[in-house]
């Protein structure tokens, strides 16, 4: 098969490209705009013969007529992925998640071309932090931020261009991914490339939310099962039973490098910030025979860590600013 993965350049999607150029046969054209998201260095080595890199936007209607008739299928990781920063300003947000995911659907109805979409389990909105359950495909949408209210409509779109116009997509919605190639904004590369410079973790409000963490890897292998054997029309959830709070997580990281498990920082709490997420994935597991190979958290989290050590150069170029954004925000 030849792939067209939007966002490749950003994190999960070059997880993604890695992932499907060492597992298997396929090739991969990566479309990607390189907003401060996306990183060429995160797709240095690939084998040429087998990958293609194109410069550009997902709401490029003119681009995608000429790109979607070379590929078999497309799976659309772009979007404007930070929930802080859709509080800041959520119009990038509408722009890329909303018109452009609208953009590849109707390329897609036109070329005939199969289409999987990504989406978050933040569509779902939150759980309480003692409820049992946990997010089902049945569970109604309930975004809570711009971040992912846009995300929750672009799963519509999808699910509206395949009723309407016969489109053949499949969508999943994942939890919290690590792994290596995570921009230093988010929470976990943050805190350990805070802790690589000689700063304090910094937690939001209490450090009590709930996040259900997944590494990026199994995320890759769970798409490539939907990819091969998802049903038209269906979402799968994606995750892998990796509940923890962030004040677990950054005691962990603090503790793995050397250096005593409370000396992080409380900063300001991210206004509406969810409280938990938790996935079923049993469908995935059932209809599709999918299982996460990375279930021992503290040791991927250790390779992350290794990585970010051992990556220092990729990283280093976007850390003052962002800690500079969130200086600015209090956080
Ligand atoms: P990211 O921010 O690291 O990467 C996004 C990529 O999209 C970047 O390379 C960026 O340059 C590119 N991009 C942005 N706007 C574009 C446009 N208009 N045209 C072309 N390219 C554009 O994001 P991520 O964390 O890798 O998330 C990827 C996808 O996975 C998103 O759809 C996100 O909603 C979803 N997701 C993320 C997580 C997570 O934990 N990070 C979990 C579940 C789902
Ligand atoms: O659940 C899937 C989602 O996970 C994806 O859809 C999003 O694209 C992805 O960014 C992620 O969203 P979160 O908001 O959960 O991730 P983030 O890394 O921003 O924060 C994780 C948790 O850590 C959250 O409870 C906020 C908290 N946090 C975050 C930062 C950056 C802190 O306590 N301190 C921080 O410095």
């Amino acid at each position: 098969m030849k792939i067209l993965v939007t966002g490749g350049a950003g994190f999960i999607g070059s997880n993604f490209v890695h992932h499907v150029l060492n597992e298997t046969d396929h090739s991969v054209t990566v479309l990607d705009k390189l907003t401060y998201a996306g990183n060429r260095a995160s797709l240095e080595g690939l084998p040429e013969g087998r990958f293609e890199f194109v410069q550009g936007d997902i709401c490029d209607a003119a681009l995608l007529d000429e790109l979607f008739p070379k590929h078999d299928a497309v799976v659309h990781y772009a979007a404007e992925s930070h929930n802080d920063n859709s509080l800041d300003d959520p119009r990038p947000f509408l722009d890329t998640n909303i018109v452009g995911t609208y953009t590849l659907l109707e390329a897609a109805r036109k070329h005939g071309t199969r289409f999987h979409h990504i989406s978050t389990d933040e569509v779902y909105g939150d759980l309480e932090l003692d409820d049992p359950a946990k997010f089902t495909e049945q569970t109604p949408y309930n975004p809570s931020s711009p971040y992912s209210s846009t995300k929750a409509g672009s799963d519509l779109l999808v699910r509206a261009w395949v009723r309407s116009f016969g489109v053949q997509a499949t969508i999943s919605n994942c939890s919290n991914n690590y792994g290596p190639f995570q921009h230093v904004e988010k929470f976990i590369p943050r805190q350990i490339t805070n802790v690589l410079r000689g700063e304090r973790p910094k937690l939001y409000g209490t450090g009590e939310n709930v996040r259900d963490w997944i590494h990026a890897n199994d995320h890759s292998s769970a798409v490539l099962a939907i990819l091969d054997r998802g049903q038209i029309g269906e979402t799968y959830l994606i995750g892998a039973e990796g509940e923890k709070n962030n004040k677990e997580v950054v005691e962990l990281i603090l503790t793995q490098l050397g250096q005593p498990a409370d000396a992080y920082d409380h900063v300001n709490d991210r206004p509406g910030h969810d409280l938990r997420y938790a996935i079923d994935s049993s469908r995935l597991r059932r209809e599709l025979g999918w299982e996460p190979r990375y279930e021992d958290f503290e040791a991927g989290l250790a390779a992350t860590i290794e990585w970010y050590r051992d990556n220092e150069a990729w990283w280093a170029p976007q850390k003052d600013a962002t800690e500079a954004r969130y200086k600015a925000q209090g956080q």
